[in-house]
């Protein structure tokens, strides 16, 4: 999501209505809640039990609920196999989306390799590099090709979603690239804020910085424990 919007459209077949961003980014953890619940065979839920399980408040998780047209029953709580059609429906996850991944090196490559995307209905159609050494070869069970068939590629097999998985240097030229060729959202994997129009949906990945608030707070426990931390000017990392 652009920094620059506070909620995100979704539509439905049925209705158009505006969910905050907040509860957008909480759909997909009920999602996946609730997908493990049904593999164990449970078929109802209340809110109560869906807050512990995605360590929210009871209260967030009816209110999220809610804007999918969800109230659950007085003392019943929620089907679970509704639910999941319910959040499916409104992430727009009841059809399969074609994804193109710009950089086939490491991370690009094992992007395309992971399972995990067709299992959740994003299929790549195509991973693109700028190095000719690379194009032809096979990522993701596809093979390479040239990022100047990009815009071709997009057209060609109605890809809305882009990833990028460049170096830093070159993520904002390949954001841009993504853009003209017509791509509305974009998971941006480099190290780098992206400056993008304001109708362009981006999510960023970024391990480091995650690792770095953990680090945060395993300092704050050695802090509480008294234990000592030296620290050397010279090995600070921004
Ligand atoms: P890599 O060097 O193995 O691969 C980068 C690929 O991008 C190369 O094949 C290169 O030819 C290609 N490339 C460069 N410029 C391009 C352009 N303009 N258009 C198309 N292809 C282009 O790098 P690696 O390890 O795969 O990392 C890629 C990016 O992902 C880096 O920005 C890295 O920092 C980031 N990264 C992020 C992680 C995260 O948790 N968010 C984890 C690992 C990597």
């Amino acid at each position: 999501m652009n920094a620059r919007s506070n909620s995100v459209e979704v539509m439905t077949t049925a209705s158009r209505r505006r969910i905050p961003e907040a509860a957008v980014i909480r759909l997909p953890l009920y999602l996946r809640i609730l997908n493990d619940l049904s593999a164990d065979n449970c078929t109802q839920i209340s809110s109560d039990q869906l807050a512990v399980l995605a360590g929210q408040n009871a209260a967030k998780v009816r209110k999220d609920l809610s804007y999918l047209g969800s109230y659950g029953t007085r003392g019943v709580g929620y089907d679970v196999s509704y639910l999941l059609y319910q959040i499916q429906r409104e992430l727009g996850l009841n059809k399969s989306w074609p994804v193109v991944i710009v950089g086939a090196g490491n991370l690009g490559q094992a992007l395309g390799n992971y399972g995990g995307l067709s299992e959740r209905g994003f299929v790549v159609a195509a991973v693109v590099d700028s190095d000719p050494s690379k194009v032809g070869s096979v990522a993701g069970g596809v093979r390479v090709s040239h990022v100047d068939d990009l815009p071709l590629i997009v057209q060609s097999k109605g890809v809305s979603i882009g990833i990028i998985a460049v170096p830093a240097q070159y993520a904002q030229s390949a954001a841009d690239l993504l853009v003209r060729a017509g791509v509305g959202s974009i998971l941006n994997f480099a190290p780098i804020i992206l400056n993008l129009p304001a109708e362009i949906h981006i999510r960023k990945v970024d391990m480091a910085l995650e690792l770095q608030i953990l680090s945060y707070h395993e300092q704050c426990r050695m802090d509480a424990r008294g234990v000592a931390v030296v620290s050397d000017p010279e090995s600070v990392i921004a």
